[in-house]
């Protein structure tokens, strides 16, 4: 294949960076893939083969380690960067924040180090809406205060931020992109990939096609009491192919030197916990079994973006519905009951 340009993707075997590559190799761009596999398998470069027909090379390296990385910063002609490498359970973060401080932050702290080296000025980075913490109201802009949050993971994110923002205001020359996604679900439509939780999901979509297929009894409803229509919470649930396909848009407007750009990555629509177990039943024919659970410590009841700033300066437009997401995460469930094992 002929690209126009190398893209270093940090974390590119992981859920959304496999999504992301995919597109990258439909539009030109190269992903030159690090990914010390803490969370995924290199089955996904087989995968990608599969769809697009062309294995990404791969690097099987941790962020943190600097040597490893200017190694292949001075083996390939990288111009942009893409950096998904993270860790991101909240719940374990609370556990092990040093961990967290130290991954998450450790590995962006090497990656700029060795992008100055090497004289490269473009880097997309995976923020989270989290970032905003309990948001004071919804639909959330990207001019809405961050950084009240409540764990160690969102405190990484939003530590990155700051960082990023620092830096694009010292050196004019660097384009940055911060993407806040907020909560992707889905797979590709062919069922080769999607995502793949280790142990017991902490999200809600796989939660949910674990019970579809049998690994779990039932949905534990966290909370059926919110100031919301039907008692449960709210969520922005966007496709991770809408999602991948942001990446691209947003590192054409880094090339054409826009400086700092943050977006909010969303589908601007708000679907409660029923809503979507609703949908997941209707698209693909099949009974949750569901129970009301306690509420889960640290939730907030509503959190959907208005993602118009996108729209209009990159055209970001989510082609996938939330039945689009219940059936595509099923095919893959269903395809990959074991995931990528
Ligand atoms: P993922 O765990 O599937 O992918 C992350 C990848 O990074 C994994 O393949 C993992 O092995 C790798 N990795 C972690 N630390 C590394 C290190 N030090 N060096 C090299 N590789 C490392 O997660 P994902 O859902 O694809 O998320 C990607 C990014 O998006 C993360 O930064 C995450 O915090 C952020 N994000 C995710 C969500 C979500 O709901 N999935 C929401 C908001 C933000
Ligand atoms: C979680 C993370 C957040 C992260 C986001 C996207 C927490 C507290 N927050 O948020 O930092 O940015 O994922 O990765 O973990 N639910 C159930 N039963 C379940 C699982 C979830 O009812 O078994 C409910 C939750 O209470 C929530 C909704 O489903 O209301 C969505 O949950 P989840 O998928 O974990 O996403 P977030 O809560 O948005």
């Amino acid at each position: 294949m002929i690209f126009k340009e190398k893209v270093l993707v940090t974390g590119g075997c992981g859920y959304i960076g496999s999504h992301t590559c995919l597109y990258l190799i439909e539009n030109g761009y190269e992903p030159i893939i690090v990914d010390n596999l803490c969370n995924s398998n290199t089955e996904v470069l087989n995968r990608i083969k599969s769809i697009v027909g062309y294995k990404p090379i791969f690097y099987e390296l941790d962020v943190r380690d600097e040597n490893a990385l200017d190694e292949v910063f001075c083996t390939h002609d990288i111009k942009s960067v893409i950096h998904f490498a993270g860790l991101k359970a909240v719940g374990e973060s609370v556990e092990k924040p040093d961990l967290y401080y130290n991954n998450n932050i450790g590995s962006t702290n090497t990656l700029l180090k060795v992008m100055k080296k090497h004289n490269v000025k473009n880097i997309i980075f995976s923020s989270s809406a989290t970032v905003y913490g309990n948001p004071k109201r919804v639909p959330i802009y990207e001019n809405d205060p961050i950084g009240e949050v409540t764990n160690p993971y969102a405190e990484t994110k939003v530590k990155i931020e700051f960082l990023l923002q620092d830096l694009a205001n010292h050196d004019k020359t660097m384009n940055i992109g911060i993407l806040r996604y907020f909560n992707p679900i889905g797979a590709h439509k062919s069922g080769l990939m999607g995502e793949n939780p280790k142990g017991i999901p902490n999200n809600l979509m796989p939660y949910v096609t674990q019970v579809a297929i049998g690994l779990r009894d039932h949905l534990n409803v966290f909370g059926n009491d919110y100031d919301t229509r039907d008692g449960t919470c709210i969520r922005d649930y966007i496709h991770v192919c809408d999602l991948a396909r942001g990446h691209v848009l947003t590192l054409n407007k880094l090339h054409q030197n826009s400086g700092l750009v943050i977006y909010n990555l969303g589908t601007s629509i708000g679907t409660t916990v029923l809503e979507l177990v609703n949908a997941f039943e209707k698209a693909n024919n099949i009974i949750i079994k569901k129970e009301f659970a306690p509420r889960r410590a640290g939730d907030i009841a509503e959190c959907y973006a208005n993602c118009d700033k996108a729209y209009k300066e990159i055209g970001f437009k989510t082609e996938f519905n939330i039945v689009d997401c219940c059936r595509d995460s099923w095919n893959w469930q269903k395809k990959n009951p074991n995931g990528f094992n």
